[in-house]
């Protein structure tokens, strides 16, 4: 494989120290910690729970659909016993001591989302209480861009990152998407601009660039096509050409390498939660219990993947599971997602190597409750700039990977 280090093209790396103390995140997992709103505790970071309305800054869908009252948020008798089915759900993987401080925004929230004729998209690496108490469609980045295609709802609300967010608006411009967290980036977003991939263009004439959807919209608007991690090698070969750019994300450029005869050109973007995985700690998990199955994320490093027995996107690993039913089973991934299944998968006991995105945890049922009540934040992306981009998602998702 081709490899560009970028040095002499334009590279910045991902605020790490800003978003990522390790102190904090690289931590074995713990349910408590992951359902605190710990991330907005990070120094010049601001406390967001469910915010006043004199506080908010009222965006254009706002005063398109008006702001709502807050609904009332006590923990009452008849309110445990209307969410009783909800908390059943999520009973193995939520403490009982949590429930009380859930409930209230699940039962809101589910209210609130008819009122508005409102849709909730749910990445795979959301918290349980969100993820099965909430949501209309869960899924990786690829099956919620679909989602996002397909759906009748007027309002989205992305609970996921950034660029999903922006996914969904380049799919459905006439729907209003919300995110609960403007601040929800993701480091491999960071990692190129536009600008990138216009000297890329001109390093590499002629050679056709594929964006991982791990991007913004201007990047996107200078490629020819995207991809997620579940179709990466199929876009790829797709192309019908001997040679392909593909950015932001080296390794999973690297594996896709390992699975096809396409050369392939990479940048230097990384995930900063999928690159802390390391060989050694696999290696210690698999000699401390032999019969332990271990599966990865192709964001991982490759001497990581080297180490796993299967590896796919976050729904690839999912299926696997379903799939498979191993007695054990080692997530390589982020914390959440082994909440997530661990709810669907009750004879599968999971060993979690737990590292937190910074940014997906930014979404919380309180700001996605802030979300419906007051219509944001809505994510809007420069028409000239959504109509060069929208091509490269549409270009994927007619493929029918
Ligand atoms: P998936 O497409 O596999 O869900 O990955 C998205 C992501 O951001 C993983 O870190
Ligand atoms: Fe981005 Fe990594 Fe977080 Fe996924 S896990 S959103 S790739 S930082």
């Amino acid at each position: 494989m081709t490899y560009i280090t970028n040095e002499h093209l334009l590279l910045r790396d991902a605020p790490k120290d800003k978003f990522y103390p390790p102190a904090q995140c690289r931590m074995f997992y713990h349910p408590l910690y992951t359902h605190f709103e710990h991330i907005d505790s990070f120094p010049g970071e601001e406390d967001t729970m469910s915010t006043a309305a004199s506080e908010i800054a009222l965006t254009g869908a706002a005063e398109k659909y008006g702001v709502l009252d807050m609904p009332d948020l006590s923990y009452t008798p008849e309110l445990a016993k209307a969410t009783q089915a909800d908390y059943e759900r999520v009973s193995s993987v939520v403490p009982p001591i949590e429930w009380p401080a859930f409930a209230p925004y699940v039962s809101a929230i589910n209210e609130l989302k008819k009122k508005r004729n409102a849709v909730i998209l749910a990445h795979n690496y959301m918290t349980p209480e969100i993820f099965h108490c909430i949501a209309d469609f869960m899924g990786d980045s690829l099956q919620l861009a679909k989602e996002a295609a397909n759906t009748e709802a007027e309002i989205i609300v992305q609970c996921g990152v950034h660029f999903m967010a922006e996914t969904s608006k380049l799919l459905n411009p006439d729907k209003t998407v919300l995110i609960p967290d403007m601040k929800a980036g993701c480091s491999l977003a960071d990692s190129t601009t536009a600008a990138d991939v216009r000297a890329l263009r001109e390093a590499y004439p002629g050679v056709p660039v594929v964006t991982y959807v791990n991007t913004s919209a201007e990047v996107k608007a200078e490629c020819d096509i995207c991809c997620t991690s579940s179709n990466a090698v199929k876009i790829v070969e797709s192309l019908g050409v001997p040679k392909v750019i593909f950015l932001p994300d080296e390794y999973l450029a690297k594996y896709v390498a390992s699975q096809t005869d396409v050369e392939i050109i990479a940048w230097k973007g990384h995930c900063i939660v999928h690159e802390r995985f390391t060989p050694e700690e696999l290696r210690q998990a698999r000699e401390a219990d032999p019969g332990l199955k271990i599966i990865a994320h192709p964001e991982c490093p490759p001497d990581v993947l080297a180490e796993a027995d299967f590896t796919g996107s976050t729904s690839g690993m999912i299926n696997w599971v379903k799939t498979n039913q191993p007695p054990k089973v080692m997530m390589v991934t982020e914390c959440s997602m082994s909440d997530n299944v661990a709810v669907e998968t009750p004879g599968v006991e999971f060993i979690r190597p737990c590292n937190l995105c910074p940014y997906m945890k930014r979404i919380t049922l309180p700001k996605i409750l802030d979300s419906l009540v007051y219509m944001k934040d809505e994510v809007t992306v420069d028409s000239a700039v959504a109509e060069r981009a929208r091509r490269a998602v549409e270009a994927m998702v007619a493929l029918k990977t």
